[in-house]
């Protein structure tokens, strides 16, 4: 059986790596979910979203963000103009843990060699880190995401040839159940608004 490193390496485009999930079987989720849940939206967009894992209504469709929290995400990027047309969106996780349990970190840890030639190969200006299992995997930091959220901080792995700004956000199953902290999610939007807009780079800090 080839290392979770081999075949995401070997990938040499979004196919490919779709593919080689489909041979992957260092993942025990696959056992028991119905579908792999790749990603959805439009791989040449400017903008990559990473979520944490699929829930029900994803592993039935095999699509990310497609449930009740993908409802929220939908409405949140409308605000500032975008749609799946205008971003790529996919998972830490490609299969949904069973009654959507939280993952193990050796579950989380047998998927990133996938997210992270998967980030390489659909190569965008920006990653949004949707919640705190991928801000704090991605961007090896251990604080919760109330700290780590509105703030840019550079995402690098050798594949690339500069770091990547991400910025970590909240989940909106999380907003769902406190309401009250869209503003802080609105004003995560707007930051990533204001890089699209206007080509600022938000790793410069001006
Ligand atoms: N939550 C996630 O993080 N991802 C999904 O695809 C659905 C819900």
């Amino acid at each position: 059986m080839h290392s979770a490193r081999e075949l995401a390496v070997a990938a040499n485009s979004l196919a490919e790596l779709e593919a080689a999930l489909e041979t992957f079987e260092g993942c025990p989720l696959k056992a028991t979910a119905m579908n792999l849940v790749f990603a959805d939206g439009n791989p040449e967009a400017r903008v990559m979203m990473i979520g944490e894992a699929p829930g029900a209504e994803e592993d039935r469709q095999g699509l990310p963000f497609v449930g009740v929290s993908g409802r929220l995400l939908d409405r949140m990027l409308a605000c500032i103009g975008l749609d799946r047309s205008s971003v790529y969106i996919t998972n830490m996780l490609f299969w949904r843990p069973p009654g959507n349990r939280t993952p193990t970190a050796a579950e989380i840890a047998s998927c990133l060699p996938f997210t992270e030639r998967h980030i390489e190969l659909a190569a965008p200006d920006y990653l949004v880190l949707v919640g705190g299992m991928s801000a704090k995997n991605l961007l090896a930091r251990s604080e919760g995401i109330l700290r780590l959220r509105g703030q840019w901080r550079p995402y690098q792995h050798s594949g690339l040839p500069r770091p990547i700004p991400a910025l970590p956000t909240l989940h909106p199953a999380y907003l769902l159940r406190q309401p009250q902290q869209k503003r802080l999610a609105w004003r995560d939007l707007l930051s990533l608004h204001r890089a699209l807009a206007t080509g600022w780079d938000p790793l410069s800090k001006t």
